[in-house]
């Protein structure tokens, strides 16, 4: 890519609204973690972690991901995670995050969630004073686990209510459908949380539309799978529902045999809202910039695209209003002195 088009991406105001924080747990710090917190662990050097990294679908990724979660047992440790990773989105042009943590990932094995949520918050915060980013944060339930467990869950995150913006479902898709936790969603709902969910990254379009009706979710996380149910995709553009695409994920989870199949171009020409995102970068070979690169390489798409797409993302994040306002009059600014140049 030419270094103007590249420049312009990371100039682009931009959220990130699928973003896995332990997905962007890198090899080196992982090794230094299990270093650190003396973990009996699989790998002997951080080339063998990286060796590790074969994906062919989405299972074959989340086995590698869950076991690697393992190194992370300190509340410092949730704090330098989170903080390295707003460092690398800060790089990249990112003003605001909507953060996914998985609570079970780490309460299963002993740690509490206190530990997790006040080491990720604290990073949140340093970031917002010191890289000048904005937040939010959203509880995800593994679908492969139980209701039960998913209300357990919901019950933890109460004493942290005011830390915790959102609930969203990731993990395992396929034999684990939205309508499996109808109950827990209408409970968080009931709090006051927002809801998001996976669907449609390996799931069918039935998978949308339950999160749709049942979990009653503002966005879609994914949602490429759409494309294959032309209602849907109806209600989705007349419902302004943003999709949050991860490319480079997709690519590497097999979705897609290569980006130039993506069907993101696809998508944005028919007015889907759709959003560029990491997903877990530390795992897929890149962060946002690089998604929004390979996106625009692979899919040819201009200037002017690229920064509809960054506009859709702060349209589609949990900000208030002036907010966004603020962030869309810089984004103006910017495509009017690139087309001026
Ligand atoms: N957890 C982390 N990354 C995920 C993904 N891409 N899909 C479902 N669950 C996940
Ligand atoms: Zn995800």
């Amino acid at each position: 890519m030419d270094k103007p088009l590249n420049d312009f991406i990371t100039a682009l105001p931009k959220a990130e609204l699928h973003l896995h924080i332990e997905g962007s747990l890198e090899p080196e710090l992982m090794f230094k973690l299990a270093e650190r917190n003396d973990i009996d662990f699989k790998y002997q050097s951080v080339e063998e972690i990286k060796k590790a990294y074969k994906f062919h679908n989405l299972q074959s990724f989340l086995d590698i991901y869950y076991e690697g979660a393992c190194v992370l047992v300190k509340e410092e440790d949730f704090f330098d995670l989170t903080y390295e990773y707003l460092q690398r989105a800060h790089a990249d042009g990112v003003v605001h995050v909507e953060i996914f943590f998985d609570p079970q990932t780490h309460t299963d094995r002993g740690i509490s969630f206190e530990t997790v949520i006040t080491g990720i918050n604290r990073a949140l915060a340093k970031g917002e004073k010191e890289l000048g980013i904005s937040h939010k944060l959203i509880m995800c339930f593994l679908r492969h686990l139980s209701e039960k467990s998913a209300f357990e869950t919901l019950e933890m995150s109460l004493p942290f209510k005011d830390k915790i913006a959102g609930v969203g479902l990731d993990s395992s898709e396929v034999g684990h459908p939205p309508s499996k936790f109808q109950r827990v969603f209408e409970k968080a709902l009931d709090h006051g949380f927002f809801t998001v969910a996976h669907a449609g990254e390996e799931g069918p379009p039935e998978y949308i539309w339950e999160s749709l009706e049942l979990l009653k979710v503002s966005r879609i996380d994914h949602g490429v799978r759409c494309l294959e149910d032309p209602k849907l995709v109806d209600y989705i553009v007349q419902n302004k529902i943003a999709l949050t695409v991860c490319p480079l994920s997709n690519v590497v989870l097999c979705v897609y045999d290569k980006m130039s199949d993506h069907n993101f171009k696809s998508l944005l020409d028919k007015g889907v809202m759709v959003t560029i995102n990491s997903d877990d970068p530390s795992y897929f070979g890149g962060y946002i910039g690089e998604n929004f690169i390979q996106t625009a390489e692979g899919l040819d798409l201009s200037a002017a695209e690229l920064a509809r797409v960054a506009g859709y993302s702060i349209e589609a994040s949990f900000l208030d209003q002036a907010s966004k306002e603020r962030h869309l009059k810089k984004l103006h600014d910017l495509v009017n002195q690139y087309q001026d140049s």
